[in-house]
């Protein structure tokens, strides 16, 4: 058997064994004796009496380790033309200092402060001051609209909120501040006050509640690390559901330092010293775990990358970021890939840089389809690793586990389940189906440290989205299958969340701004397969009786709603006004029926259809798109 095969096997005999070896990577305050609390399922703990805190382990115990001096963070900016290394030492004294400030605005443990930052290093130190004072982030993407946030902020209810004044998009400088005060103002809960990081690109008005990050560091006494317990909450992460209301992946503090430091050497092949290169951004669960969390913990060095993959300026800065800091492993999106061959079909940027650190391509987000991760192995000659997993999940669930054991790769299979994840597929009865059978993808409870203990204050919630479908099992709400051979193929949602550049965005969320326009009488919006962003969505609205407008100046206008209310990162650019949809006769719309023929396939009419006829007329829209 191959090394892959024991230690996985080890992962399932003797659970309690496996995880609490793994522990003993963290310095517990408190260390667990036992692993895993299973009296209470679905609602499983790890390390129930264990008590630690996570910026120590990020920070602090590398100083004292000796290794002040490496490089803990590399802030790259092609977009600012900065790069800035913060060293641990350096990291960890803005760190402490942070958190003091935070303290000293009354934040304590358990308290929730709202992130809302671009791609800056202080984006980091704000998550990681919180996680020194006990205190629980919750950070929300930069690119979404003050509706989206202000949605956040009600069900977090944060006492502090750090923001910036703009982000760098490209070229174009982005006010932030206006977003910030604006969902504010939409929000129930108001913070006591808002602490604001000014860039030079764009300063922003200052109100009665706003504090200056600069300012406040200079008078702040640095904070210590405060012991928390490992089932307390590190932080939440809003991820799309199927409606418009976002849910609340609470994450905890000792399964996920557990989980981060065994992925590092294990999945990344990343040690300390070493340097991965995350190109993601730090509001999503990729960045959470793989700029900041999982690399501090394990003592590696971090890039953290204020661009994108083409444009700010060329499609050679990610083989530059490489050749400048030594990276021995970068994980991003498969779009970033595309846009770079789009850009770059030679790879002719290449030929500039010394890649010779580069081990390996990691790639997650969303579906990898063959053709690009053959033109990514056959230009940058290393492993290009596609790996499955979920904001939920915290940490990938199928990945080929290149520390331990290069696996053969097979195209279109993100490889096998990594230790500790028992992954299914289901038939509708509940049961297993044969190798080779297409079904919703389950994981068999418990999961393993550091995936969801509930969701933010909503208990049932958690029980009725994931864990209710299939007793015993959580639902991903991706489908695929297993192969004879055990590898997996994950072939997409089966529910409304759809991925859009590696963005997960909720397809509902979408429909009830639609909704809300005063012409609209009802909607529906699919993700639609793109050769660039994966998916994008197209909407289709049937509008009220006696409606005469303009058909151009309506679909602008519903396209502005949802670039105003959801935010760009949506990419809605394409609204039709159509005189019916095709729905069930109990009058469920066919989204999925629509969404095959837009892809052009050759979609089944099913048989539940009220009035073929509307579809018919519909379809020679949707094969328009
Ligand atoms: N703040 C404000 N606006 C943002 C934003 C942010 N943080 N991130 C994206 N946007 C805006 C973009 O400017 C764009 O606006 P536009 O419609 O006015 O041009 C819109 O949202 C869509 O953004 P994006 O999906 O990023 O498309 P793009 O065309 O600007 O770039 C790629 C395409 C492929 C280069 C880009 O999507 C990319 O780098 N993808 C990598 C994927 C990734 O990091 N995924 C994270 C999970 S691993
Ligand atoms: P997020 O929670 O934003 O990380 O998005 C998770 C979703 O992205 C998953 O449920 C999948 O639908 C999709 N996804 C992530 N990684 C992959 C992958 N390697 N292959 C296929 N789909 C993926």
């Amino acid at each position: 058997m191959g090394e892959y095969e024991d230690i996985f096997r080890a992962s399932t005999d003797d659970p309690e064994a496996f995880w609490l070896r793994a522990a003993q990577a963290i310095d517990w305050h408190k260390p667990p004796t036992r692993a895993l609390d299973d009296s209470r399922p679905p609602f499983y703990r790890w390390f129930p009496d264990g008590e630690l805190n996570v910026c120590h382990n990020a920070l602090d115990r590398h100083v004292e380790a000796g290794r002040g001096a490496q490089p803990a963070l590399i802030y790259d900016s092609p977009v600012t033309g900065t790069t800035r290394t913060y060293t641990y030492e350096q990291l960890r004294d803005e760190v402490a200092r942070f958190a003091g400030v935070l303290a000293g605005l009354g934040v304590g443990h358990g308290d929730r402060v709202v992130i809302y930052m671009p791609m800056v290093p202080e984006a980091a130190v704000a998550m990681l001051a919180c996680a020194r004072i006990g205190a629980v982030h919750s950070v929300v993407f930069g690119g979404f609209a003050p509706r989206e946030l202000a949605v956040r902020i009600d069900d977090a209810t944060p006492s502090v909120i750090v923001s910036a004044s703009c982000g760098i998009e490209g070229k174009r400088v982005i006010e932030y501040k206006p977003l910030l005060d604006r969902a504010i103002e939409l929000a129930v809960n108001k913070p006591s006050h808002c602490v604001i990081l000014q860039r030079p690109q764009a300063e922003a008005a200052m109100g009665e509640n706003d504090v200056d990050w600069a300012e406040a560091m200079q008078s702040a006494t640095p904070a210590d690390c405060v012991p928390v317990a490992a089932t307390d909450p590190l932080y939440i992460l809003y991820t799309s559901g199927t409606t418009g209301k976002p849910k609340g992946v609470v994450r905890d503090s000792g399964g996920h330092a557990v989980a981060m430091c065994w992925t590092m050497p294990n999945v990344y092949d990343v040690d300390t010293g070493e340097t991965i290169f995350t190109a993601s951004d730090v509001g999503w669960v990729v960045g959470h775990s793989y700029i900041v969390y999982a690399p501090l913990l394990a003592g590696a060095t971090t890039v953290l990358y204020e661009g994108k993959p083409v444009g700010t300026p060329d499609a050679g800065q990610f083989w530059r970021v490489v050749a400048d800091h030594g990276v021995k492993s970068v994980f991003t999106a498969p779009t970033a890939f595309r846009a770079i061959k789009k850009e770059d079909p030679k790879g002719e940027h290449l030929a500039k840089y010394d890649l010779s650190t580069l081990r390996y391509l990691f790639l997650a987000g969303e579906r990898l389809d063959p053709e690009t991760q053959r033109w990514a192995s056959d230009l940058l000659e290393v492993p290009v690793i596609d790996h499955w997993w979920q904001t939920e999940t915290g940490w990938p669930i199928v990945a080929n586990p290149a520390g331990i054991e290069l696996l053969e790769i097979k195209p279109g299979s993100p490889t096998k389940p990594l230790p500790g994840w028992d992954v299914q597929v289901l038939d509708e009865a509940g049961k297993p189906v044969e190798a080779g059978t297409d079904g919703p993808i389950v994981v068999k409870l418990p999961m393993p440290p550091g995936s969801l203990p509930t969701l933010w204050n909503d208990d049932e919630r958690f029980v009725s989205s994931y864990m209710s479908a299939f007793d015993g099992y959580y639902l991903t709400g991706d489908g695929g299958r297993i192969d004879e051979d055990g590898y997996v193929f994950v072939m997409g949602r089966t529910d409304d969340v759809i991925n859009v550049a590696g963005h997960r965005l909720s397809t509902g969320g979408m429909e009830e701004v639609l909704a809300s326009h005063p012409d609209v009488a009802e909607c529906a919006v699919i993700g639609v397969a793109d050769p660039m962003k994966g998916q994008v969505p197209r909407g289709f609205v049937v509008l009220k009786a006696g409606v005469d407008r303009d058909e151009a100046q309506l679909r602008a206008e519903l396209v502005q709603l949802v670039r105003d209310q959801v935010g760009a990162v949506a990419s809605l650019k394409d609204v039709a006004v159509v005189a019916a949809l095709p729905k069930t006769r109990s009058g469920k719309i066919l989204r999925k029926t629509m969404r095959g023929i837009a892809d052009g396939n050759d979609e089944p009419v099913p048989s539940t259809i009220d009035d073929p006829a509307v579809l018919d007329a519909l379809r020679p829209v949707l094969r328009r798109g």
